[in-house]
């Protein structure tokens, strides 16, 4: 099966990156938000987007223009296309509320239909196994979704080879370089990098050196183009701490013990930029 017709369910940050990216790839694209607000919200985040790729010359005028018109957003699944090959979920990273929309998408989408979540640390398997589980996967993104390059690509215990080669596929397509991952706790993206971040903020807790040296030491010496601390406030520290915490469950290790500090910071809402203040002020 190829896909031609794709469906992003949920417009946030992701969610509108992911549709201008399988609009601007030609794929019929329909978004589908909770209500009308956050669904005006995707498309002039969309348009937004677009304008900036116009400036820069990667989008032309018309094919921008073609792409908002061929948009759809709804606010239901039940309103999606039969046609629909691939749903791919970026939706908040909550367990019950994913739960709920495979339940309504299982029940809409024809049967050969791929569901695809973007979830960052949630497991695959455990968010299959009421749907149709060798036909779900992970297809992880990164933010900013028309900048990054990469996707993982996240294999739950039941997802087909079929599957996977349709999703790998769809991600060549779509120019990203997809990554073939199993299906453990973090990945290989949030279990490498949370904890690094996590322990930048162990490293500022305990003194070792104030948060610009910490973040200096990243940048300049091993050439990461942003310090942790920096990342952190950037990717929000709330969700920071909700990872570290799916690691720590997950393999039940001490290493992956969230740093009081960070914990604290989310209880003060210091988000980082989402806030207004994190590590730094914004
Ligand atoms: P967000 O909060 O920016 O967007 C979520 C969107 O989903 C909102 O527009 C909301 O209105 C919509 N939504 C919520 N419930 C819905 C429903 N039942 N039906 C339709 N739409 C619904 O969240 P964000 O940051 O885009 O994250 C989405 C997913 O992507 C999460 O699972 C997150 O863990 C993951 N992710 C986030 C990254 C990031 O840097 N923000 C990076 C990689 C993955």
């Amino acid at each position: 099966m190829g896909i031609s017709q794709v469906a992003v369910i949920g417009g946030g940050t992701m969610g509108n990156g992911i549709a201008l990216v399988s609009a601007l790839y030609g794929f019929r694209t329909t978004i589908v938000e909770q209500n009308e607000q956050s669904g005006e919200r995707a498309l002039v985040n969309i348009e937004n987007s677009l304008e900036r790729m116009v400036k820069k010359g990667t989008v032309s005028s018309e094919q921008m223009q073609q792409i908002l018109d061929g948009l759809v957003v709804v606010y239901n699944p039940l309103f999606l296309d039969p046609d629909t090959d691939i749903a791919i979920e970026a939706i908040y990273e909550n367990k019950a509320a994913k739960l709920d929309i495979y339940s309504a998408l299982h029940k809409c989408l024809k049967p050969e239909a791929i569901i695809a979540t973007n979830t960052s640390a949630i497991s695959i398997t455990e968010l299959a196994v009421h749907t149709r589980p060798e036909k779900f996967i992970g297809m992880h993104f990164m933010n900013p979704v028309p900048v990054m390059k990469l996707v993982e690509i996240i294999r739950g215990y039941s997802t087909s080879d079929d599957t996977f080669s349709i999703v790998h596929d769809l991600a060549l397509k779509m120019e990203k370089t997809p990554v073939e991952v199993q299906d453990y706790p973090g990945f290989i993206s949030n279990r490498i990098l949370m904890p690094m971040i996590n322990e930048a903020v162990f490293a500022l807790m305990e003194g070792v050196a104030n948060k610009e040296a910490i973040d200096t030491v990243m940048k300049l010496g091993m050439n990461h183009p942003m310090g942790p601390l920096a990342l952190a406030d950037f990717i929000g520290l709330d969700v920071c701490l909700a990872i570290m915490n799916v690691l720590y469950e997950g393999y039940k290790d001490s290493k992956y013990r969230p740093c009081p500090l960070l914990v604290k910071m989310v209880s003060a809402n210091k988000l980082g930029r989402k806030t207004g203040e994190g590590f730094y002020q914004y």
